[in-house]
């Protein structure tokens, strides 16, 4: 199948292209690059020997994008595209309406003119808000959101459940993803965040590489077996085959479907740097600091509904997550700030 990937160019995109690639389909890359390096085009390269399409477009520039969609006849829109920073969504809240909500609405108007029916959305288990219960299921309530970068997926999940409801020819696939983390194996392609890490992942393996002093651990005092919080980590690649199973799974007709991805395992934050510890013989350096204001304490996901209709379940344990995770580091201890822009 020919694919728009767009922001195929950062965190989960690149890595959903290899595999979209290794299962002979042709993606074409999507991307502004304002939160990543041309350079994945050449690790993606030297992973599958194959240099995959890009087109350097804002998807809120219609006629740009309109011309890529009347050159490439897309059958699928896998759609990744978005900021994603809560603290700089807090600051800049119309930045993030804007670019998430806006090139969401273009996107969409442009699939319709060149009748492209089919469209995979990232979507995030911020959706749920505070949760009442967990594991979290599909059914349960979409909650309050804690930021603006949680409201754009709430807003572009009514738009799409809006659009398929309207046309009965759309079928629209919404992936809500848990904690991602890890990395290819090969470590060519990884996590590569601007600044100081918000999240966990990449905080700890900014001190592995001794970037960072040491991991602040927010809370000792939740009630949890170990008082810090629990999150359900997901490896990326589990992730990206997530997408090719949603993929596989879109029929005529289907509609809207709704899937949590996520292992259906929770994590505390004192075991993840264990784990850490263990995977790759290293001693993370922590201390205990105050609670993040709006953290969840418990978060993971029922993940059944995924492996009954996808036939996707998540295949990476927690030690292979944090092994990847600080092997992409150790190799590129800036991220793919050396290769040029
Ligand atoms: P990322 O920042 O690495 O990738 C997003 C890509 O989108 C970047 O390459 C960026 O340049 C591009 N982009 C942003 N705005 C654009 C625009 N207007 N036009 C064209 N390209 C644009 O992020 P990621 O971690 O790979 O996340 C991918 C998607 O998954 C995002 O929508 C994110 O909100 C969602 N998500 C991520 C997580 C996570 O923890 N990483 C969790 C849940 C959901
Ligand atoms: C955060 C975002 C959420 C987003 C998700 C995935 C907030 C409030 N929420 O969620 O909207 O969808 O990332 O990108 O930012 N932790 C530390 N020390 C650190 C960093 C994190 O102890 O330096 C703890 C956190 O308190 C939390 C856990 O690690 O308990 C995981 O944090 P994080 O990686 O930020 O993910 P989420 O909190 O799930």
């Amino acid at each position: 199948m020919k694919i728009c990937v767009t922001g195929g160019m950062g965190y989960i995109g690149s890595h959903t292209v290899i595999e979209l690639i290794k299962k002979g389909h042709e993606p074409v890359i999507v991307d502004n690059l304002v939160n990543s390096n041309p350079e994945v085009l050449n690790r993606i390269k030297k992973i599958v020997k194959v240099k995959p399409k890009f087109y350097e477009i804002d998807l809120r520039d219609e006629k740009k994008l309109d011309k890529c969609f009347q050159k490439e006849k897309f059958d699928v829109v896998i759609h990744f595209a978005g900021l994603k920073s809560v603290g700089e969504s807090v600051k800049k809240p119309k930045l993030y309406y804007d670019n998430n909500i806006g090139s969401s609405k273009v996107l969409l108007k442009v699939m319709k003119k060149h009748k492209v029916r089919n469209i995979i959305f990232s979507s995030s288990a911020t959706v749920y808000g505070v949760p009442k219960h967990v594991p979290l299921r599909e059914t349960d309530p979409v909650g309050k959101a804690a930021n603006p970068y949680g409201q754009t997926k709430i807003e572009i999940e009514k738009i799409l459940m809006k659009v398929a409801k309207e046309d009965k020819k759309m079928n629209v696939v919404l992936l809500r993803y848990f904690n991602p983390v890890g990395a290819h194996e090969s470590g060519l392609i990884g996590e590569d965040p601007n600044g100081i890490p918000n999240n966990l992942m990449p905080y700890i393996t900014q001190v592995a590489v001794g970037r960072r002093k040491e991991l602040t651990i927010f809370g000792n005092n939740y009630p949890t077996k170990d008082g810090t919080c629990i999150r359900d980590y997901i490896h990326v690649v589990d992730l990206a085959m997530g997408h090719l199973a949603a993929l596989k799974a879109i029929k005529k007709k289907w509609g809207l479907k709704i899937y949590n991805l996520g292992t259906g395992k929770g994590t505390s934050v004192l075991e993840l740097v264990k784990a850490f510890n263990r995977a790759n013989k290293l001693k993370i350096k922590f201390v205990y600091g105050p609670r993040r204001p709006g953290d969840v304490v418990k978060n993971y996901a029922n993940a059944s509904k995924a492996y009954k209709e996808l036939n996707w379940k998540a295949t990476h344990s927690i030690v292979d997550m944090c092994r990847d995770s600080y092997n992409w580091q150790k190799k590129n201890p800036t991220g793919y700030q050396k290769a040029k822009k």
